[in-house]
């Protein structure tokens, strides 16, 4: 880069989980490619995830069966289009993966004869049965899926010499040039702790989640939401944000985020009440342990809240030992090291803060309404997770959007390159709105931001709301009070009352870092310096917002769906609805 820290690039990819390295590694070899990742590059979701990646691959499967599952775990909120369109590309997707070297699980070929559909490269590949699913539907690498995938994408990656990926390089604000299109990104840059520009001529924004604002969470602890505050703040919608996956078995011990998954309900996995034995799941839904996500967190968090205990048990000591060491090594000795025999011993669990089923509202191709900012993984909604996302749909999503991205940027370059003597530049008769269609919302509510003056009223409501009255003025103080409200008033059930008090509260908190809010630092100028000692400020004032935002959709959602619960508001309402919060340009919030 030059002296002044700024850098260009063809493509800037926010984020290097798998969403962001299956863009990077599809595009072509001739663009310059940046991927930023926030920290360390195994610090992300993707590296985490168990389970596997979801794909009508066997033999009896057929991708309307993997959309009819889908639809009904989404209970009335997926997008149709999308949904069809992501999952009609999972055999592909997993093809793509085997081909960068992922090594999935396959069935010894001695004993039994392939299910997996005729002319599969991976004719012996395993798969295993998840909650939601109609049949074993996902391929998998051992219990550490995601590890190998990611193992294979970074060595890919960082073998290719057209892409150059950067870690602990933190994206905090999206650039736009004079027509509104998206060229880059301004980043910290924790090695050298100095601020960069990066220009670039499109940029992908796929930095994961935000289930870090909640106490207890399976991401790692960078999933806080920026990218989606950044994009709101560059002009994107936002779509669904009340709609938080909780899953339903996390380690209950200690702060762990590990998650105990879902395959070992999958392969026969039962959850009793420590007291009295009892297999409760048997009670609540016919389909038992593998009910969808949130009827399951929810009858686990119900026996929590009877049992007084912050857990249930999950046993598989009745499935034979030499199966669980072979199929769940990482699991099995995790556990193990935290002196749990799980051939032996229940697994003490409870429901985690685990996916966000909304966020930056994209199309299939991963166009957001930015011209030039795509989105792909967590960080965007596509419509395909609804109300509730079907287990390890989200993987195949990420891979999916990822490389349909790869495949329309070149056409976007193309279209917006300058005029030469060979190519055609778009003139000012034909609107960049020819090659870029910001992504359409059939059904939706538009989710109002109250003035600030409302916020106080509900701070002064509840003035004497036994919520956090010892209010830390520190930053760490808050980033943490913040996640126990988040678990505590926006957790697995929501009431008015409880989400009213919290508003109050983060709008206390908002009013004590008011004065050294990143809304008071000129954005607008690409001059102006973020430090060592701002950034925090910078993050934490984001996290506030996003958490209003979440409560606001949660708090104008009159009903129970999918994993949003709402006690005062038990039932379905007759037509479901979209929640849309429009871009701060839009809405008196900002
Ligand atoms: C799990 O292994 O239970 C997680 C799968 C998922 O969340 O998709």
């Amino acid at each position: 880069d030059d002296a002044h820290g700024v850098r260009h690039t063809d493509v800037l990819i926010i984020g290097a989980g798998l969403a962001g390295l299956s863009t990077a590694l599809a595009l072509p070899q001739t663009l310059n490619v940046t991927v930023l990742s926030k920290a360390a590059l195994d610090l992300c979701s993707s590296h985490y995830a168990q389970g596997g990646i979801a794909a009508s691959l066997d033999a009896k499967d057929c991708t309307a069966d993997h959309i009819a599952d889908t639809l009904i775990a989404g209970a009335g909120l997926c997008e149709a289009k999308n949904t069809t369109e992501i999952l009609s590309s999972g055999e592909q997707a997993v093809q793509w993966l085997y081909e960068q070297g992922v090594p999935f699980t396959q069935i010894p070929q001695q004993e039994s004869k392939s299910h997996i559909k005729a002319g599969f490269d991976l004719s012996y590949l395993h798969l295993t049965k998840e909650g939601g699913h109609g049949c074993r539907r996902v391929a998998h690498a051992d219990d550490a899926t995601g590890r190998h995938i990611m193992e294979a994408l970074v060595i890919k990656a960082q073998a290719a010499s057209n892409i150059t990926i950067l870690p602990y390089h933190e994206a905090f604000h999206l650039l736009k040039n004079t027509d509104n299109r998206c060229q880059g990104a301004l980043v910290f840059d924790h090695v050298h702790q100095r601020q960069l520009t990066l220009h670039s001529r499109a940029v992908v924004l796929a930095s994961g989640g935000l289930g870090q604002l909640f106490k207890r969470a399976s991401a790692p602890n960078v999933c806080v939401g920026d990218g989606v505050m950044m994009a709101w703040q560059a002009g994107c919608r936002l779509a669904n944000l009340e709609f938080i996956q909780f899953h339903p078995t996390g380690l209950a011990l200690g702060d762990s985020s590990f998650l105990i998954s879902e395959a070992l309900r999958g392969e026969g996995g039962r959850l009793y009440c420590p007291q009295t034995g009892k297999r409760f799941m048997l009670d609540i839904d016919a389909r038992a342990e593998l009910a969808p996500r949130d009827i399951v967190a929810r009858a686990i968090a119900e026996q929590i809240n009877i049992n007084g205990l912050g857990y249930v048990h999950l046993d598989v000591s009745h499935l034979p030992a030499a199966f669980l060491q072979a199929h769940f090594p990482q699991i099995y000795q995790t556990l193990l090291d935290l002196g749990i025999d799980i051939t032996t011993d229940p697994i003490p669990v409870a429901p985690t803060a685990h996916y966000s089923c909304g966020g930056v509202v994209t199309s299939a191709n991963g166009l957001t309404d930015v011209t030039g900012l795509y989105a792909a993984g967590e960080v965007a909604y596509t419509g395909l997770h609804g109300a509730n996302r079907l287990a390890s749909n989200s993987l195949l999503e990420c891979v999916v959007v990822g490389r349909h991205i790869a495949a329309d940027i070149p056409r976007y370059l193309h279209a917006t390159k300058k005029p030469d003597a060979t190519s055609i530049y778009i003139n000012s008769e034909q609107s960049i709105y020819d090659i870029w269609t910001p992504p359409m919302l059939a059904d939706y509510q538009r989710i109002t931001l109250p003035s600030p003056i409302e916020y106080q009223r509900h701070a002064n409501d509840h003035h004497n709301a036994n919520i956090h009255t010892s209010i830390n003025k520190d930053i760490a103080g808050i980033t943490t009070q913040l996640k126990a409200l988040m678990t505590s008033h926006l957790g697995i059930t929501r009431s008015a009352e409880q989400l009213e008090q919290a508003l109050g509260q983060i709008c206390q908190w908002q009013q004590q870092l008011g004065g050294r809010s990143f809304d008071h630092i000129d954005t607008k100028s690409q001059d102006h310096v973020i430090s060592y000692h701002t950034l925090p400020y910078v993050q934490l004032t984001r996290q506030l917002q996003l958490a209003a935002l979440i409560m606001q959709s949660a708090y104008q959602r009159h009903e129970s769906r999918g994993g949003h619960y709402r006690q005062d508001y038990p039932n379905l309402a007759s037509k479901p609805l979209t929640s849309i919060i429009e871009p701060p340009s839009l809405t008196a919030f900002a």
